[in-house]
């Protein structure tokens, strides 16, 4: 599917499967889009506002392809001034253009800014020039007025977010639909009636939701980095080797998945969990042990200390979750740079 493309109203081809990068941690996105394109993709979907177009532009250079094999697409939230907006895209993604330029969303004055984005065009900056989540009727207003029609708009589109009419206006106006959030964002993924298909054909339900079309040409999905669940806190760790996910609501799974390995699934003092987990596992495997099982456990490891100095002795080694003067020193330092790193706009802020 990586190979197929769509050919959009100006003749450009645009691959029809895309990454999209939306809430990958920037810090994370040159290791997701080199994987990407080492796994064969040839389309990436950023945005200024993704804060992580550095990324694509590292991830691109780091995967040894030439700039014209790769597909990138930005966004410009139309609250900026265009040209700079579009130089300083450029700039992060450290490209000379881009292939689709997007407005990304109308608010309210959808012809607003599309002079710019025809200059863009003309200029060379960016081979094709589109809409995101325009309306039918904010669509007909733009090309109305347009001298070059926008290639694409890029809208929510999946089985459950189906919009046949927009489709529609978008087909007659020889618009290429390009469907975000085409597995739902994950939820609801594993619907009755997406498994029934899925077993029909012997495919998993995220194929299925891939090969959706009806309509739509171009499709951009994500493997979202740091991704939240409402209401559940979920903690995902990514490094160099792999990363780790656990979701507060089922403590008893870890997920660990070692870069470019399929991921595996280890339980709470099962096979792989290893004996620094064994030992703080004692409720016996399927209930969950939680919150305050973590007091317990700072409560042992104290009464350990306090026992090995009564007894003049070393501490069992293993109890180290008890915090000392350091720890402490460590969490004012974080909260420091944490706070200068919210005075700053989010910037990193490296704890000294
Ligand atoms: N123009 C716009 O306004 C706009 C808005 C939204 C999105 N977009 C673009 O569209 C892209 C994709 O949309 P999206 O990120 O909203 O949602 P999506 O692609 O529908 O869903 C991503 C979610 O699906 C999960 N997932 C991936 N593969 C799966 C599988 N095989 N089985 C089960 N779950 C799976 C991912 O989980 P894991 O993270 O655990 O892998 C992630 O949480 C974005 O990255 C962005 O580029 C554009």
């Amino acid at each position: 599917m990586t190979d197929q493309t769509v050919r959009l109203a100006n003749g450009v081809e645009m691959p029809l499967l895309g990454l999209g990068v939306w809430q990958v941690a920037p810090r994370t996105t040159a290791r997701v889009v080199e994987w990407a394109l080492g796994a064969g993709y040839r389309h990436i979907d950023t945005a200024a506002l993704y804060r992580n177009e550095e990324g694509v532009g590292a991830g691109l250079r780091a995967s040894g392809l030439r700039r014209d094999e790769v597909f990138v697409t930005t966004k410009f939230m139309p609250r900026g001034d265009p040209d700079r907006e579009l130089a300083a895209s450029l700039d992060r993604l450290g490209l000379d253009y881009v292939d689709l330029y997007l407005i990304h969303w109308p608010t309210g004055a959808p012809t607003r800014f599309w002079d710019r984005f025809e200059e863009f065009a003309a200029q060379g900056l960016a081979r094709a020039i589109g809409v995101s989540n325009y309306s039918a009727d904010e669509l007909r207003t733009l090309i109305g007025s347009a001298g070059v029609p926008p290639a694409v708009n890029q809208i929510e589109f999946n089985p459950f977010a189906y919009r046949r009419k927009l489709v529609e206006a978008c087909r007659a106006e020889q618009v290429v639909v390009q469907a975000y959030s085409p597995l739902m964002q994950g939820h609801g993924i594993d619907d009755r009636r997406i498994t029934a298909v899925a077993e029909k054909y012997g495919r998993s339900n995220a194929q299925v939701l891939l090969r959706f079309e009806s309509g739509a040409r171009g499709i951009l999905w994500a493997s979202q980095v740091a991704h939240g669940h409402e209401n559940a806190l979920k903690l995902r760790v990514y490094g160099e080797k792999g990363g780790l996910e656990w979701t507060q609501a089922d403590p008893n799974y870890l997920w660990y998945t070692p870069f470019g390995e399929p991921k595996q699934l280890l339980t709470r003092a099962g096979a792989g969990a290893g004996p620094a987990a064994a030992r703080v596992s004692r409720v016996p495997s399927g209930h969950p042990e939680g919150y305050l099982e973590g007091f317990a456990q700072l409560y042992a490891d104290l009464a350990e200390q306090i026992a090995a100095r009564r007894d003049r002795r070393s501490p069992d080694p293993a109890a180290t979750l008890v915090p000392g003067v350091e720890d402490g020193v460590e969490g004012v330092r974080f909260i420091e740079a944490a706070l200068e790193s919210s005075r700053a706009d989010a910037k990193w802020v490296s704890i000294s």
